[in-house]
Protein backbone atom coordinates (compact mmCIF):
# COMPACT_ATOMS: atom_id res chain seq x y z
CA UNK A 1 0.00 0.00 0.00
CA UNK A 2 1.31 3.45 -0.88
CA UNK A 3 1.89 5.83 2.38
CA UNK A 4 1.75 9.17 3.02
CA UNK A 5 4.07 10.92 5.11
CA UNK A 6 5.55 13.49 7.12
CA UNK A 7 8.41 14.76 6.68
CA UNK A 8 10.31 17.65 8.80
CA UNK A 9 13.27 18.71 7.37
CA UNK A 10 16.20 20.86 7.45
CA UNK A 11 15.40 23.89 5.40
CA UNK A 12 19.10 26.44 5.80
CA UNK A 13 19.63 28.94 2.59
CA UNK A 14 23.68 28.93 2.42
CA UNK A 15 26.23 28.44 5.16
CA UNK A 16 25.49 31.86 7.66
CA UNK A 17 22.16 30.73 7.33
CA UNK A 18 20.70 29.56 11.03
CA UNK A 19 18.43 27.02 9.34
CA UNK A 20 15.40 25.72 10.85
CA UNK A 21 13.08 22.10 10.26
CA UNK A 22 10.23 22.71 8.13
CA UNK A 23 7.22 20.38 7.97
CA UNK A 24 6.22 18.51 4.41
CA UNK A 25 3.36 16.40 3.57
CA UNK A 26 4.14 13.53 0.94
CA UNK A 27 1.59 11.70 -0.60
CA UNK A 28 1.65 8.45 -2.99
CA UNK A 29 4.97 6.57 -1.93
CA UNK A 30 5.56 3.96 -3.08
CA UNK A 31 6.94 1.02 -0.17
CA UNK A 32 9.70 -0.07 -3.47
CA UNK A 33 10.98 3.39 -3.70
CA UNK A 34 14.44 4.25 -2.01
CA UNK A 35 14.53 7.41 0.49
CA UNK A 36 16.11 9.31 -2.19
CA UNK A 37 13.00 8.53 -4.87
CA UNK A 38 10.83 9.48 -1.78
CA UNK A 39 12.74 12.94 -2.22
CA UNK A 40 12.51 13.23 -5.78
CA UNK A 41 8.81 13.32 -5.30
CA UNK A 42 8.72 15.46 -2.31
CA UNK A 43 10.79 18.02 -4.94
CA UNK A 44 9.06 17.27 -7.82
CA UNK A 45 5.49 18.41 -5.91
CA UNK A 46 7.57 21.45 -4.42
CA UNK A 47 8.54 22.34 -7.90
CA UNK A 48 4.72 21.97 -9.20
CA UNK A 49 4.05 24.59 -5.98
CA UNK A 50 6.64 26.91 -7.28
CA UNK A 51 8.61 26.04 -4.05
CA UNK A 52 12.59 25.90 -3.79
CA UNK A 53 13.35 22.24 -4.06
CA UNK A 54 15.42 20.46 -1.17
CA UNK A 55 18.74 20.46 -1.63
CA UNK A 56 20.41 16.78 -1.11
CA UNK A 57 23.77 15.39 -2.29
CA UNK A 58 23.80 12.28 -4.52
CA UNK A 59 25.86 10.47 -6.62
CA UNK A 60 26.02 6.57 -7.57
CA UNK A 61 22.32 5.85 -5.38
CA UNK A 62 24.05 2.21 -5.32
CA UNK A 63 25.84 2.47 -2.32
CA UNK A 64 29.31 2.83 -3.68
CA UNK A 65 30.12 6.87 -3.78
CA UNK A 66 29.40 8.09 -0.32
CA UNK A 67 27.52 11.42 -1.00
CA UNK A 68 24.10 10.69 0.45
CA UNK A 69 24.51 12.00 3.80
CA UNK A 70 21.57 12.12 5.47
CA UNK A 71 20.60 11.88 9.23
CA UNK A 72 17.28 10.07 9.37
CA UNK A 73 15.05 9.64 12.41
CA UNK A 74 18.36 10.18 14.42
CA UNK A 75 20.51 7.63 12.73
CA UNK A 76 23.32 8.28 9.97
CA UNK A 77 21.84 6.86 6.84
CA UNK A 78 18.38 5.76 8.58
CA UNK A 79 16.78 2.95 10.27
CA UNK A 80 18.18 -0.02 8.46
CA UNK A 81 21.62 -1.83 8.50
CA UNK A 82 24.98 -2.09 6.27
CA UNK A 83 23.19 0.27 3.64
CA UNK A 84 23.60 3.83 3.10
CA UNK A 85 20.64 6.44 2.17
CA UNK A 86 20.55 5.80 -1.23
CA UNK A 87 20.02 2.21 -0.42
CA UNK A 88 17.19 2.49 2.78
CA UNK A 89 13.61 1.43 1.19
CA UNK A 90 10.58 3.26 1.75
CA UNK A 91 8.85 -0.52 3.42
CA UNK A 92 11.58 0.55 6.64
CA UNK A 93 8.59 3.28 7.27
CA UNK A 94 4.79 3.21 7.73
CA UNK A 95 2.13 5.02 6.32
CA UNK A 96 1.32 8.05 8.48
CA UNK A 97 4.91 8.36 10.11
CA UNK A 98 6.71 11.53 10.74
CA UNK A 99 10.33 11.49 9.33
CA UNK A 100 12.88 13.53 10.89
CA UNK A 101 15.46 14.47 7.95
CA UNK A 102 19.06 16.43 9.19
CA UNK A 103 22.30 16.78 7.61
CA UNK A 104 25.00 15.14 9.05
CA UNK A 105 26.56 17.07 11.72
CA UNK A 106 30.15 17.78 12.65
CA UNK A 107 31.85 21.18 13.06
CA UNK A 108 34.26 19.54 10.42
CA UNK A 109 31.35 19.41 7.97
CA UNK A 110 30.22 22.70 7.67
CA UNK A 111 26.51 23.28 5.95
CA UNK A 112 26.34 24.33 2.67
CA UNK A 113 22.70 24.22 1.78
CA UNK A 114 19.99 22.42 3.33
CA UNK A 115 21.09 18.54 3.82
CA UNK A 116 24.16 19.17 1.62
CA UNK A 117 27.44 19.55 4.10
CA UNK A 118 31.11 20.13 2.77
CA UNK A 119 33.14 16.47 3.50
CA UNK A 120 36.30 18.48 1.73
CA UNK A 121 37.92 17.72 5.36
CA UNK A 122 37.93 14.14 4.53
CA UNK A 123 39.73 14.78 0.85
CA UNK A 124 42.16 17.07 3.11
CA UNK A 125 42.91 13.90 5.20
CA UNK A 126 42.94 11.65 2.35
CA UNK A 127 45.83 13.85 0.24
CA UNK A 128 48.05 14.17 3.54
CA UNK A 129 48.57 10.37 3.16
CA UNK A 130 45.77 7.93 1.89
CA UNK A 131 47.88 6.64 -1.30
CA UNK A 132 51.02 4.78 -1.96
CA UNK A 133 53.61 6.32 -4.45
CA UNK A 134 54.33 3.89 -7.62
CA UNK A 135 56.47 4.36 -10.23
CA UNK A 136 54.82 4.37 -13.63
CA UNK A 137 57.48 4.90 -15.85
CA UNK A 138 57.21 2.09 -17.91
CA UNK A 139 58.37 -0.68 -15.57
CA UNK A 140 55.74 -0.77 -12.61
CA UNK A 141 55.57 -3.97 -11.01
CA UNK A 142 52.21 -5.97 -11.42
CA UNK A 143 50.91 -6.26 -7.85
CA UNK A 144 50.15 -9.53 -8.44
CA UNK A 145 53.35 -10.69 -8.82
CA UNK A 146 53.68 -10.05 -4.55
CA UNK A 147 52.39 -12.65 -2.66
CA UNK A 148 50.19 -11.71 0.60
CA UNK A 149 49.10 -14.00 2.57
CA UNK A 150 44.73 -14.02 2.33
CA UNK A 151 43.98 -12.98 5.80
CA UNK A 152 45.63 -9.61 5.12
CA UNK A 153 44.33 -9.35 1.27
CA UNK A 154 41.37 -9.83 3.15
CA UNK A 155 41.71 -7.32 5.89
CA UNK A 156 42.73 -5.22 3.65
CA UNK A 157 40.32 -5.28 1.27
CA UNK A 158 37.64 -5.10 4.32
CA UNK A 159 39.48 -1.72 5.29
CA UNK A 160 39.40 -0.44 1.79
CA UNK A 161 35.62 -0.68 1.24
CA UNK A 162 35.40 2.73 3.29
CA UNK A 163 33.44 4.87 0.77
CA UNK A 164 34.11 8.09 3.03
CA UNK A 165 30.68 9.11 3.66
CA UNK A 166 31.11 10.56 7.01
CA UNK A 167 28.39 8.24 9.01
CA UNK A 168 30.70 7.62 11.21
CA UNK A 169 31.49 11.26 12.07
CA UNK A 170 27.63 12.09 12.36
CA UNK A 171 26.67 8.81 14.33
CA UNK A 172 29.75 9.43 17.30
CA UNK A 173 29.13 12.04 19.99
CA UNK A 174 32.32 13.59 19.74
CA UNK A 175 32.59 13.56 16.13
CA UNK A 176 35.51 11.98 16.21
CA UNK A 177 36.84 10.93 12.34
CA UNK A 178 38.98 7.78 13.49
CA UNK A 179 36.90 4.96 12.26
CA UNK A 180 37.54 6.63 8.75
CA UNK A 181 41.34 7.24 8.92
CA UNK A 182 41.79 3.91 10.87
CA UNK A 183 40.07 2.32 7.32
CA UNK A 184 42.22 4.21 5.48
CA UNK A 185 45.85 3.62 7.27
CA UNK A 186 44.27 -0.17 7.52
CA UNK A 187 44.39 -1.03 3.72
CA UNK A 188 47.77 0.26 3.53
CA UNK A 189 49.60 -0.93 7.01
CA UNK A 190 48.07 -4.75 5.97
CA UNK A 191 49.70 -4.56 2.24
CA UNK A 192 54.19 -4.19 1.58
CA UNK A 193 53.07 -1.83 -1.02
CA UNK A 194 52.11 0.28 1.93
CA UNK A 195 54.66 -0.19 4.37
CA UNK A 196 57.14 2.39 2.69
CA UNK A 197 55.15 5.27 3.19
CA UNK A 198 53.59 3.66 6.62
CA UNK A 199 55.16 6.58 9.25
CA UNK A 200 54.75 9.61 7.04
CA UNK A 201 51.51 8.40 6.05
CA UNK A 202 49.84 7.95 9.82
CA UNK A 203 51.16 10.91 11.49
CA UNK A 204 50.31 12.98 8.38
CA UNK A 205 46.75 11.32 7.94
CA UNK A 206 46.51 12.17 12.30
CA UNK A 207 47.50 15.36 11.79
CA UNK A 208 45.34 16.71 9.42
CA UNK A 209 42.43 14.93 11.26
CA UNK A 210 43.25 16.75 14.28
CA UNK A 211 43.51 19.92 12.25
CA UNK A 212 40.46 19.73 10.87
CA UNK A 213 38.66 19.60 14.17
CA UNK A 214 37.58 16.42 14.41
CA UNK A 215 36.96 14.96 17.91
CA UNK A 216 38.56 12.51 19.86
CA UNK A 217 37.76 8.68 20.13
CA UNK A 218 36.13 7.79 23.47
CA UNK A 219 35.23 4.15 22.43
CA UNK A 220 31.65 4.79 22.46
CA UNK A 221 31.53 2.39 19.44
CA UNK A 222 28.38 4.19 17.74
CA UNK A 223 30.30 4.57 14.67
CA UNK A 224 31.20 0.74 14.17
CA UNK A 225 27.02 0.31 14.22
CA UNK A 226 26.07 3.16 11.92
CA UNK A 227 28.98 2.24 9.34
CA UNK A 228 27.12 1.13 6.15
CA UNK A 229 30.10 -1.02 5.18
CA UNK A 230 30.90 -2.69 7.83
CA UNK A 231 34.14 -1.01 9.24
CA UNK A 232 35.41 -2.46 12.28
CA UNK A 233 36.66 -1.13 15.50
CA UNK A 234 39.65 -2.86 14.84
CA UNK A 235 40.80 -0.55 12.46
CA UNK A 236 41.16 2.09 15.10
CA UNK A 237 43.32 -0.24 17.29
CA UNK A 238 45.37 -0.81 13.73
CA UNK A 239 46.13 2.81 13.30
CA UNK A 240 46.58 3.48 16.85
CA UNK A 241 49.48 0.91 16.69
CA UNK A 242 50.97 2.18 14.05
CA UNK A 243 50.53 5.53 15.57
CA UNK A 244 52.64 4.39 18.22
CA UNK A 245 55.13 2.46 15.91
CA UNK A 246 55.65 5.73 14.03
CA UNK A 247 55.93 8.31 17.05
CA UNK A 248 58.55 6.02 18.16
CA UNK A 249 60.70 5.72 14.89
CA UNK A 250 60.36 10.08 14.57
S1 LIG B 1 34.18 4.17 8.08
FE1 LIG B 1 32.07 3.62 7.39
S2 LIG B 1 30.80 5.33 8.12
FE2 LIG B 1 32.94 6.05 8.15
S3 LIG B 1 33.28 7.03 6.19
FE3 LIG B 1 33.93 4.87 5.95
S4 LIG B 1 32.10 3.84 5.17
FE4 LIG B 1 31.36 5.79 5.98
S1 LIG C 1 24.42 8.04 -3.73
FE1 LIG C 1 26.33 6.95 -3.83
S2 LIG C 1 26.41 5.86 -1.96
FE2 LIG C 1 24.43 6.75 -1.97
Amino acid sequence: MNMNLTLKIWRQKNASDKGKMVDYKVTDISPDMSFLEMLDVLNEQLINRDEEPVAFDHDCREGICGMCSLFINGEAHGPDRAVTTCQLHMRMFKDGDTITIEPFRATAFPVVKDLIVDRSSFDRIQHAGGFISVNTSGNTIDANTIPINKHDADTAFEAATCIGCGACVASCKNSSAMLFVGAKVSQFALLPQGKVEATDRVLNMVKQMDEEGFGNCTNTGACEVECPKGISLENIARMNSEYLKASLKG
